[in-house]
């Protein structure tokens, strides 16, 4: 794992994650509906999710919260993360299995679905399109994968970012703050322009990604295996 994924294993910054997060992202709530919706349409009754980074464990609990006969398979490498949603899952245990690790390491599924939010800005290129693949090796025919995360909109990564730090910081947003968390993560993330990011998608052998959610630097896919 390399070290922009360091903040994930870092206990103080790991409990203010699930506390912060849904405040930090525009939408989020909204995002996690979107999701269990857009799943739905391909599993109606029950189901198997496949969580690819579900650390913290936030998505898991929002899709239980309205799908009480979805199971949940949620892998994530930090052991940290993988605690504080062991907690924020603790309502929904006994439909979902924790496992330490990624992708690789999920079971063959099928899965009916798969979701991975807030975590493929994290991956460059080639860790991207592999973890893609496994998951759509995991997926259903025409099972829905859903993804939403960082992108770099059109060519102005610092700017956007910009936005979304003043808008995680609040009405106490201090411009030079937001600017220097800006730049530290354009630094940091390998970010696609959503053109790279749906070329990913198909590259992994996803069929007609289509653009659902759209928020400051964020933007969300829905797609099919
Ligand atoms: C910003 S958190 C998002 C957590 C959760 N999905 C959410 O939306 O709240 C990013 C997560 O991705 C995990 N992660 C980093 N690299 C990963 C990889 N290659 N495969 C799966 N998860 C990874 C991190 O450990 C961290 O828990």
């Amino acid at each position: 794992m390399s070290g922009n994924r360091s903040p994930f294993s870092d206990p103080a910054a790991v409990s203010a994650y699930v506390r912060e997060t849904p405040r930090k992202v525009p939408g989020l709530a909204d995002l996690h509906k979107m999701a269990a919706l857009l799943l739905a349409e391909q599993a109606p009754g029950a189901a198997d999710v496949l969580v690819v980074g579900a650390g913290g464990g936030l998505e898991i609990r929002a899709m239980a919260e309205t799908r009480p006969h979805w199971r949940f398979t949620g892998v994530d490498p930090s052991p940290a993360m993988l605690d504080i949603a062991r907690q924020t899952t603790s309502p929904c245990a006994e439909r979902t299995d924790l496992i330490h690790g990624t992708v690789v390491d999920a079971p063959a599924g099928p899965f009916d679905g798969a979701v991975c939010l807030l975590t493929l800005h994290f991956l460059d290129w080639d860790e991207r399109l592999e973890t893609l693949r496994e998951i759509h090796r995991r997926l259903k025919p025409d099972g829905v994968f859903v993804a939403a995360h960082h992108t770099e909109i059109g060519g102005q990564a610092h700017l956007w970012l910009g936005r979304s730090a003043t808008f995680a910081a609040g009405a106490n947003s201090e411009p030079g703050q937001a600017a220097a968390s800006a730049k530290a993560m354009a630094e940091r993330l390998p970010l696609l322009s959503p053109h790279q990011e749906e070329a990913c998608f198909q590259d992994a052998g996803f069929k007609q990604p289509n653009l659902f959610y759209a928020a400051l630097s964020f933007r969300g896919w829905v797609m099919t295996a």
